[in-house]
């Protein structure tokens, strides 16, 4: 499950010579469309922009990047759990941020579910990585310590996905940047809602990196995510579906609030929660 990136020209990327965290963002993420879609939500909700975030589950703090970059005074609080990838992502910093950016985030390592920050503006968790906690009392304790890092106005970002596909077992590949990007949706357990999914990468010289990222979920419905979010003390739970693209039929990237959807094959969709 991916925010496709355009493909590149021909690299001589092998296994060996790659790094998962710069693969992952290579073929996952999509900075730019994720503040793009924060800025949208905070000028139609709030009728101004956002400064301060807190990205959880960080990993490489690709968003919280973005983030600073975007506008002097933004700035970013990224928090993982993971010493290694919170290592490999300040190991680029000073190759990616000037040091007045350097200056506006901060690196946490730390348990969402635990971490103290400062009130941000926003508090974002993306592609799906809240999946990982599997009951309604779990997910709802994180949400609310997501509530309880807002300022009075604050906004909880999230997204999600969905949809008939979602709850089969199959890959899907998609070339990019020299390699391809296979998200093997392995295993799934209708009775527990468990999902068992990994990231795989094959490079040209036919070598590959398997089971590059693993994850564990329960597969959570739009419907379940609404409730726990109202349950954990949001005010208001707004979802921004997908608008389709005449010519292709696929998703043309503009999120907007709805509360009816289609009952398309694989859907991406965003929650915005009012504090
Ligand atoms: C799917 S990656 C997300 C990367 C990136 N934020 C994105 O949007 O693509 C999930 C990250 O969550 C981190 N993580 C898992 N459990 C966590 C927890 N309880 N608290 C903080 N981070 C956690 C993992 O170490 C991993 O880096």
């Amino acid at each position: 499950m991916s925010k496709p990136k355009p493909a590149r020209r021909r690299s001589r990327r092998t296994a060996a010579s790659s790094n998962s965290y710069e693969l992952y963002e290579l073929s996952v993420q999509n900075t730019e469309a994720e503040c793009d879609f924060i800025d949208q939500v905070w000028r139609q909700r709030r009728r101004r922009l956002a400064h301060h975030v807190r990205e959880d589950f960080c990993g490489s703090a690709a968003t919280s990047i973005e983030w600073v970059k975007r506008r002097r005074k933004n700035t970013a609080i990224a928090v993982d759990i993971d010493t290694s990838v919170l290592d490999w992502a300040r190991s680029k910093l000073a190759e990616r941020l000037t040091a007045d950016e350097q200056q506006r985030l901060s690196l946490r390592k730390g348990d969402v579910r635990q971490v103290r920050t400062p009130p941000v503006d926003c508090v974002l968790a993306m592609n799906f990585s809240y999946y990982l906690f599997k009951t309604r009392q779990e997910l709802r304790h994180y949400f609310r310590r997501a509530h309880r890092a807002l300022v009075d106005d604050g906004l909880f970002v999230i997204d999600a996905y969905g949809g008939s596909d979602a709850f089969r077992e199959m890959e899907e590949k998609r070339r990019v940047a020299g390699f391809t990007y296979i998200w093997d949706q392995h295993s799934y357990n209708p009775i527990t809602g468990d999902a068992l999914n990994y990231i795989h990468y094959r490079f040209p010289d036919g070598s590959e990196i398997r089971k590059a990222f693993t994850y564990d979920w329960r597969l959570w419905t739009l419907p379940e995510l609404q409730e726990l979010l109202r349950e954990a003390g949001f005010a208001k739970v707004t979802t921004y579906w997908e608008g389709t693209d005449k010519k292709t039929g696929q998703g043309n990237d503009e999120f907007t609030p709805t509360v009816e959807g289609d009952a398309d094959a694989g859907w991406i969709a965003y929650l915005v929660a009012d504090k």
